[in-house]
């Protein structure tokens, strides 16, 4: 069922767990993210990134649509969350959209402008009824260029978390985006300081090159919206690369899209068994 983000992410926290947030590109990802959490018996955010909807001809509608359809009809609570969004006209589409959440990227910006523009952001999002994300440090590897170095300043995120309203923060801590290896180290030292610091909740990006035992460790130390995209698409291009080198007369996308789906499911349920600590 469609469930507002922040009751999934205020849950979570309750419990001392992290939940899953995986990024759509196609229907096939939202309906495996969607299988994979009925399988593990958890809630899960489906995100759309302001690159997809590049992808999909600048359209927001159709795959937001189809996002939120297979959100409705899941049967574990499934949030919508539109993803870096650097475009304020992007932004304020969000809400009519059926998203329950947005992350507004203004960490390319210095510190002062990225105040400014986020609190306007925010403002507006709140005013639709959005619970809001935004940057604070830039995690690295957006567009190719890693930078696992950058790190999140806990008295600045205290200030800016209190200038700008916004309802989680997405902090740097040594992970970096689009890896596709699984051996990135995170800062637990930083961790425990932003966590101690920061009222609201903490968010990890490219958690794909984090491997399970740091991952465990970070939602123990407090971070706890866990965004994941690339090792969807490890799985899924994996799973296509596989059937069609040994099948050369394979054409009916369904045989090969079937297979990437069911990857998919496999690595999100693998996933959220990490996220969700043993009752
Ligand atoms: O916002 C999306 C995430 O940060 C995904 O990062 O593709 O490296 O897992 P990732
Ligand atoms: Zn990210």
């Amino acid at each position: 069922m469609l469930t507002p983000t922040g009751e999934i992410v205020a849950d979570a926290q309750r419990r001392g767990a992290g939940v899953g947030a995986f990024n759509v590109i196609t229907v096939e990802h939202a309906e495996a993210i969607v299988t994979g959490a009925e399988a593990a018996g958890c809630a899960v955010i489906l995100q759309i990134s302001e690159n997809a909807v590049r992808f999909h001809h600048g359209r927001l509608g159709p795959i937001a649509a189809a996002a939120r359809a297979v959100a409705e009809l899941a049967g574990v609570p499934v949030a919508l969350h539109l993803d870096h969004v650097e475009s304020d006209e992007l932004f304020d589409q969000a809400a009519a959209n059926g998203f329950g959440s947005a992350m507004y990227d203004a960490s390319r910006l210095d510190y002062t402008a990225n105040v400014a523009a986020t609190a306007a952001a925010a403002r507006r999002g709140h005013a639709q009824g959005l619970w809001v994300e935004s940057e604070l440090g830039e995690v690295g590897g957006k567009d190719g260029a890693h930078a696992p170095g950058v790190r999140t300043d806990p008295g600045e995120a205290t200030a800016y978390v209190a200038a700008t309203g916004v309802d989680a923060l997405a902090v740097a801590v040594g992970s970096s985006h689009a890896m596709t290896s699984r051996d990135a180290r995170l800062d637990h030292e930083l961790i425990g300081r932003l966590r101690a610091a920061v009222a609201v909740p903490l968010v990890l990006h490219g958690s794909s090159g984090v491997p399970d035992d740091e991952l465990r460790a970070a939602v123990h130390g407090g971070l706890v919206k866990i965004n994941i995209g690339t090792a969807l698409n490890v799985a899924f291009t994996g799973a296509i690369r596989h059937a069609i080198q040994h099948d050369a007369g394979l054409v009916d996308p369904r045989k090969y899209l079937r297979t990437a789906r069911r990857d998919m499911a496999d690595t999100v349920t693998k996933a959220l068994r990490v996220l969700t600590p043993a009752a």
